[in-house]
């Protein structure tokens, strides 16, 4: 079968590729502690099951408007209103697959073919592909970890050219942790009032999940001048472990919003009807646990941080959210394993420590951030202590004359 040029051009997802690797292990008999894929080990809470429950029960198994049912579409507007004070109305709200398929259907719905879209990395995978995929050319602006992975005003003002349409924020960023604030979201502000036609994309699919006090803030609040190119991206996915239920939504101007809703009438039509019952129980709920989460996650931050101090060429940061450490493992490259492999680039050393430890990491790479690895550490104490464990004892059979124990 011929497959299109955009799809071959496209990269496997390096996290689902890791986590296919190894689940693979995993089936052959191999224990692995996969800390590649990006979701917690906590459940999806009972009254969100039992809302889902309820819901099949009552006969919402049918197909919904398509930009999500009234109920859904009215709480996730009243949340924006209620908690970052943005004017969103129902009618702009969508609801969708996943975070994931709204993210695609805004630059599908968007992009004409050769249009730029401003990507800062590390950025999450999924954001340069889809980029791709939709005739996009995604520009990757690199930001540094002395500046907290962030884009700053300037490194915005040099990288829009007459064809950028888009520029696309995570904060809470997946994959370095880092957030945002009020005064570093204006300053990007500030610059894209001088080019009308770029919009924004904010990806806050992790704007729960802050540690030490840190503030949230998010572009379409913080300029409410440039609402009107502004699309706000969430779900429920990370706030309330709720990844398979594949529920995302997006607020936004209404015409975006109206040609998101076109596009996705044909393609999944809705998100699934009881899965939108869940994400209604989960958003209108007790919200009590989300902060008792948090501090399980910012518990086991730091334990992988201190487990991790003393093996050499490997350093975790202190990430203010999200929950990954962003490893610098530039001190490991160039260093040789036994049998004389040299572990030339981050992404050989995710296979050397996938084989010889056991443990899946995701090279920096794939987030166009080489010399890194992603370790999600929402798993459990005892699984990070092993993990910790068992890469220490692997790191240490690495050797040779590169080593610079960084
Ligand atoms: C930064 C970021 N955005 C969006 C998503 C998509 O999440 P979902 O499609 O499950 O809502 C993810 C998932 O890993 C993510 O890390």
């Amino acid at each position: 079968m011929h497959i299109s040029g955009r799809l071959r051009a496209a990269r496997v997802s390096g996290t689902v590729r890791l986590s296919q690797l190894a689940r693979a292990l995993a089936a052959s008999g191999r224990p692995v502690i996969d800390l590649a894929e990006g979701e917690s080990d906590f459940d999806t809470p009972a009254h969100v099951v039992e809302a889902a429950h309820a819901a099949a029960r009552a006969g919402q198994t049918r197909y919904t408007d398509v930009a999500g049912t009234a109920a859904l579409r009215a709480a996730i507007a009243a949340r924006f209103r209620r908690d970052h004070g943005m004017a969103v109305e129902a009618s702009q709200v969508v609801v969708g697959n996943g975070g994931k398929q709204l993210i695609f259907n805004a630059l599908m719905a968007t992009l004409e073919p050769g249009d730029e879209v401003i990507v800062p990395a590390p950025f999450w995978v999924s954001y340069y592909d889809i980029a791709g995929l939709c005739g996009g050319v995604p520009v990757v602006v690199p930001c540094d970890a002395a500046r907290g992975w962030k884009l700053g005003a300037d490194a915005l003002a040099a990288a829009i050219t007459p064809r950028s349409r888009w520029l696309i924020l995570n904060s809470p960023g997946n994959p370095t942790g880092a957030v945002y604030s009020a005064g570093e979201l204006r300053a990007l502000a500030e610059v894209l009032r001088a080019h009308p036609g770029v919009a924004v994309l904010s990806d806050d699919i992790y704007e729960s999940i802050r540690f030490d006090g840190t503030p949230f803030a998010t572009m379409a609040a913080v300029a409410p001048d440039l609402a009107d190119r502004v699309l706000t991206v969430n779900g429920v996915s990370k706030a309330y472990a709720m990844t398979g239920w594949r529920i995302g939504y997006a607020a936004g101007p209404q015409d975006l919003i109206d040609a998101m809703v076109k596009l996705q009438g044909q393609q999944t039509t809705n998100a699934s009807s009881v899965g939108q019952a869940a994400a209604l129980a989960a958003l209108t709920g007790p919200q009590d646990f989300v902060a008792a989460w948090c501090a399980a996650y910012a518990r086991r931050r730091d334990q992988v941080a201190a487990a991790l101090a003393g093996v050499p060429g490997l350093r975790a940061g202190r990430p203010p959210g999200a929950f990954y450490h962003f490893l610098d493992c530039q001190g490991l490259i160039g260093l040789q394993a036994p049998g004389d492999t040299t572990m030339a680039s981050d992404t050989d050393l995710s296979a050397f420590l996938l084989e010889h430890a056991g443990v899946a990491l995701v090279p920096g790479s794939a987030f166009g951030a080489p010399g890194h690895l992603r370790l999600c550490f929402a798993k459990s104490e005892d699984a990070l202590a092993r993990a910790c464990a068992q890469l220490a004892a692997a790191v240490s059979r690495l050797g040779g004359p590169a080593r610079t124990d960084g």
